[in-house]
């Protein structure tokens, strides 16, 4: 009999606090500072932290990213578009990971993955800065098709953020089904690929542990915002963070 018991990948859990930023910029106030809510989130249990500078800065500050790549003490996400002016930031902050995604001024939050195939050059020159300049992982964000994750290898990415929005909106059974075999089929053909597989867009505290136990190849990042953000409203940082934490750790 097999006493060992089985070991189970405990994905990263990541904290996007962007949204603090939007609600403390709704009064072009100082408060709620995403700052203290990355140190609380941390606190909390989260593995690290995610900001996204767009280049409209519509919540995000430089002054929030200068001051997180200072103080976030475990995994620093960088996310940003190829704009030259915010790849100089990301070069200059350096932070632990950089994660690449599109960006159109009239979208509401991110709203598809990149296109890695049209857009290999600009991409791969983004990524060969990031890295000659210290950044320790780049990731690109990318839809779960076989195609855009093998083009993501050639374009120098280390990582992929799979797009997870398709299965989060996906209403019933079948449809959700379908979602997870996508992401499940550009998993493998990262892992194959030899990237490492995030994940991450729309999960929350209803679908987050149905998407977890169904990653395979095992996801070992997942980056998450809105959901506790807004479940923050609520509880209070901390506590909507630990009740993710312990959701992703299953
Ligand atoms: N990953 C990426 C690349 C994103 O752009 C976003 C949204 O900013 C997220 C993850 C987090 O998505 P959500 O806020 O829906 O959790």
């Amino acid at each position: 009999m097999d006493l060992q018991p089985a070991t189970r990948l405990v994905p990263n859990l990541l904290i996007n606090v962007d949204h603090v930023a939007t609600l403390r910029n709704a009064r072009r106030a100082a408060a709620p500072d995403p700052v203290e809510a990355a140190f609380r989130a941390e606190a909390a249990g989260a593995d690290g932290v995610v900001v996204h500078l767009r280049e409209d800065r519509r919540h995000i500050t430089e002054r929030d990213a200068r001051l997180l790549a200072g103080t976030v003490r475990g995994k620093f996400d960088f996310e940003c578009s190829t704009d030259d002016e915010v790849i100089g930031i990301c070069c200059d902050l350096a932070p632990d990971l950089a994660t690449l995604v599109p960006e159109r001024r009239e979208e509401v939050t991110t709203e598809g993955g990149l296109d890695v195939r049209s857009g290999a050059e600009r991409l791969r020159s983004a990524a060969d800065q990031l890295h000659d300049a210290g950044v320790g992982e780049v990731a690109f964000f990318v839809d779960p098709a076989r195609e855009q994750v093998e083009a993501a290898a050639e374009a120098g990415a280390d990582a992929i953020e799979l797009h997870t929005g398709d299965f989060a909106n996906a209403s019933g059974r079948d449809a959700e089904r379908n979602t997870l075999d996508r992401l499940t089929d550009a998993a493998a053909t990262a892992e194959a690929a030899g990237l490492r597989v995030h994940a991450g867009h729309g999960l929350d505290y209803r679908n987050t542990r149905r998407f977890l136990d169904a990653a395979a190849p095992p996801v070992e990042e997942v980056s998450i915002g809105f959901a506790v953000v807004a479940r923050a409203a609520m509880v209070g940082f901390e506590d909507a963070v630990r009740e993710m934490t312990r959701l992703v750790e299953g």
